[in-house]
């Protein structure tokens, strides 16, 4: 039997929660966490969302092989496993195991058949969830912790492999969630981040039978002694709910903070793209979230180079990001995925149109970055200090804007809330002057 295991996680933070999850899982089944190069048995937790993902998965098997000619069991799980599972068990017959997100509860299982010498293949999506079957949260004391309350996209945007890959939409039940929750802080956590492919679809009954959306769940949350940060990502503009813009304003623990994918300015890309909003109507949903916390963060992701995109629906991206000044962003070029169908549309653009775009874009964007953490500079307030610095004696934390913010001060320890003064700002950084400590 296997001793040691890796989890390589490629993807977004519903991937990484993923691999925790099944990390998880094989220390349930007593193995030990190891290093890539000498784990009996490495998972590859893979991500679809955009080209060169599935190139990245075979090349890294190919690198698994040792000096002495020897391997580690190979499992692929994640979102390539789920839409290319039979392809790979295929081409690259190193893989022992392929387990698709929705069915990696059935990794011990699927591992002792490969050890029989066959090779296991799971990507069925069970109408019954993985989260019933998978162990009680670890208590790795860690500052901050990911947590799905919703899983699955029934949006359809014509661009994305995601609905495909995750399923429909599934919400996560109200005991589950508070009780991992709990478990979660037990172990250390001070800041939780809901996590979903469109977590404010999230809807469940409470304890009482009481329908409630995300900001019910979050007020929930809030209450949770030791529970000081709440933070969720990521949003669909049209399922942003009267309730949840209001809990910006009045729930303390949830940070100000949201990150809105918007994609594009243009509405005719926005229909081509089948977002169901229009930048308009997008606009005026910043407007909203501001009036009740002003100084809200804003985050964004677009793509550039969307099938049909003029220079015309381009500079209409360009305008709406002008006009909403992210605090930050991503940007990406339009990928072509198979099976979607903006892959089969006409009008393609062509790569150099695409750099070039994106290029003024991220220029934008990064002033934009630049702009809103100069801004911070001379605000106090609490950071959650979450790793090492680059030098001896830093830390850094998070603002509540999701800023990095490096301290340096003698008693400052991994997990403390920090009180600090935002002195100077870099492009992706703060630095911060210690004001007090949290009373321990
Ligand atoms: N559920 C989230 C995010 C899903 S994927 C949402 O709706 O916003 C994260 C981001 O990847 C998307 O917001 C989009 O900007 C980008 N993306 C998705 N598919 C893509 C593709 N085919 N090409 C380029 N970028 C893509
Ligand atoms: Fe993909 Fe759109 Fe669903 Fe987001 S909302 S996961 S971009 S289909
Ligand atoms: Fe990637 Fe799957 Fe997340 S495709 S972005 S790992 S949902």
């Amino acid at each position: 039997m296997t001793k040691t295991y890796h989890v390589k996680s490629f993807g977004c933070q519903m991937n990484v929660y993923d691999g925790e999850r099944m990390a998880e899982l094989m220390e349930a089944q007593g193995m030990t966490a190891s290093d890539k190069a000498d784990a009996d048995l490495v998972i590859l937790n893979t991500c679809h969302i955009r080209e060169r993902a599935a190139e990245k998965v075979y090349s890294e098997i190919g690198r698994l092989r040792r000096e002495d000619g020897s391997k580690p069991m190979i499992a692929v799980a994640g979102c390539v496993a789920q839409a290319e599972g039979a392809e790979i068990a295929k081409r690259a017959p190193s893989v022992d195991v392929v387990v698709g997100p929705q069915a990696y509860h059935r990794l011990p299982e699927l591992l002792r058949e490969a050890q029989g010498g066959a090779k296991a293949l799971d990507t069925d999506m069970p109408a019954i969830s993985k989260f019933g079957a998978l162990p009680k949260r670890g208590t790795q004391p860690r500052p901050t912790a990911f947590l799905t309350v919703q899983e699955g996209c029934d949006k359809f945007c014509t661009y994305c492999v995601v609905p495909y890959t995750r399923g429909a939409e599934i919400s996560r039940p109200w005991g589950a969630l508070i009780d991992e929750a709990k478990a979660l802080v037990d172990g250390g956590a001070k800041e939780i981040t809901l996590l979903g492919q469109n977590v404010n679809a999230w809807e469940a009954e409470d304890d009482k039978g009481r329908q409630q959306g995300l900001d019910g769940l979050i007020r929930a949350l809030a209450d949770i002694p030791g529970l000081a940060r709440i933070r969720y990502t990521t949003s669909h503009p049209n399922d942003m709910s009267e309730g949840l813009i209001a809990a910006h304003g009045e729930v303390p623990e949830l940070m100000p903070f949201l990150h809105l994918p918007v994609q594009s300015g243009s509405d005719r890309i926005l229909k081509a793209m089948n977002r169901s909003h229009t930048s308009a109507s997008y606009l005026k949903l910043l407007d909203r979230v501001r009036a009740v916390r002003p100084d809200i963060a804003l985050s964004g992701d677009f793509i550039v180079g969307f099938p049909g995109e003029t220079e015309e629906d381009f500079e209409a991206t360009l305008e709406l990001v002008r006009a909403t000044r992210y605090a930050q962003a991503f940007s990406f070029k339009y990928s072509p995925r198979p099976g979607t169908p903006a892959a089969d549309m006409d009008d393609q653009i062509a790569p150099e149109v695409m750099d070039e775009r994106l290029q003024r874009l991220q220029a934008q964007l990064n002033q934009d970055q630049q702009a809103f953490n100069a801004a911070s500079v001379g605000r106090r307030c609490e950071i959650l200090l979450e790793r090492k610095g680059r030098h001896p004696g830093q830390l850094i934390g998070k603002s509540p804007w999701l800023q990095s913010v490096v301290v340096s001060h003698p008693d400052a320890a991994i997990g403390d809330l920090m009180t600090v003064d935002l002195k100077e700002a870099g492009p992706n950084s703060l630095a911060g002057e210690a004001v007090m400590r949290e009373a321990a």
